[in-house]
């Protein structure tokens, strides 16, 4: 899988399965399984080290978490997070970008952030990063907003995520990750940019899904609404991992009750 193919299946509407991986082994089990494209998420803060939110995490840590996943999985396409504040300036990420790719072996890095972040994903563009995006929810910023909680709900919040997706995207993204959005936003998100849009709690209609793994492992005591444990009945870890890349390929999930 590479960033044409992921393109190519926009166009034709196949709806692209993504999971968040963190290490070897279960990267290559997820591959085998039909999984299209990894994250390294930042996430691994919390379900790897057991922090209590992500910001903790160091680029060096992603590097090793990604190098481990790609050696897992080496003909996926896979997206490294640039931990919080690794971002902060175009010289800071072109660092941190060049740790992800050239010892972590990414293909590409994810940043969360809107139109403020225009000016880093324009430096990291031309320099030859392929840049995912990251709108709607911004866990690295849960501090600021005192929680995880949906956004764009009302109309100038989804129109604010909408002028940011298209600031992203004019910036040079090549993907873009949605949030914990409402179905309609992650829907008319889809449509109004041309990259492929990833959804994660913004429903059924988005150019494809990511999942947490240790999510989607039943591994969560506390899992949000979005989340579905494809571990019962499936019999193994790739059954759950091949479980998911079904119900993402038919749009049987998320299914209503998963959505906002
Ligand atoms: O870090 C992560 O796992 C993510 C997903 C929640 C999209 O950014």
């Amino acid at each position: 899988m590479n960033l044409a193919r992921i393109r190519a299946a926009k166009a034709e509407r196949q709806p692209i399965a993504m999971l968040t991986a963190y290490e070897a082994g279960f990267a290559r089990v997820a591959a085998e399984a039909g999984v299209d494209a990894f994250l390294v998420g930042d996430s691994l803060g919390m379900v790897v080290q057991g922090r209590r939110d992500t910001l903790g995490v160091t680029v060096e840590e992603m590097a090793y978490h990604a190098a481990m996943v790609r050696r897992g999985a080496p003909d996926a396409l896979v997206v490294a997070d640039m931990p919080f504040l690794a971002d902060a300036t175009p010289e800071r990420a072109l660092d941190a970008a060049a740790a992800l790719m050239q010892e972590g072996g990414a293909d590409m890095v994810k940043l969360e952030g809107g139109a403020e972040k225009a000016a880093v994903v324009h430096a990291l563009t031309t320099a030859g990063v392929p840049v995912c995006g990251h709108v709607g929810l911004l866990p690295q910023q849960v501090r600021k907003l005192g929680g995880y909680r949906v956004q764009g709900r009302d109309e100038a919040g989804a129109r604010r995520i909408l002028d940011d997706a298209a600031a992203l995207e004019r910036a040079g993204i090549d993907l873009l990750v949605v949030e914990c959005v409402p179905r309609d936003l992650g829907r008319a998100l889809s449509q109004a940019v041309d990259v492929p849009v990833i959804g994660i709690g913004a429903g059924p209609d988005t150019d494809g899904q990511v999942l947490v793994m240790h999510d989607m492992l039943g591994l969560n005591d506390r899992p949000p609404r979005f989340v579905r444990d494809f571990m019962p009945g499936a019999g193994s870890v790739g059954g759950a991992f091949a479980a998911y890349v079904e119900a993402v390929r038919h749009r049987a999930f998320p299914a209503e009750d998963e959505s906002f």
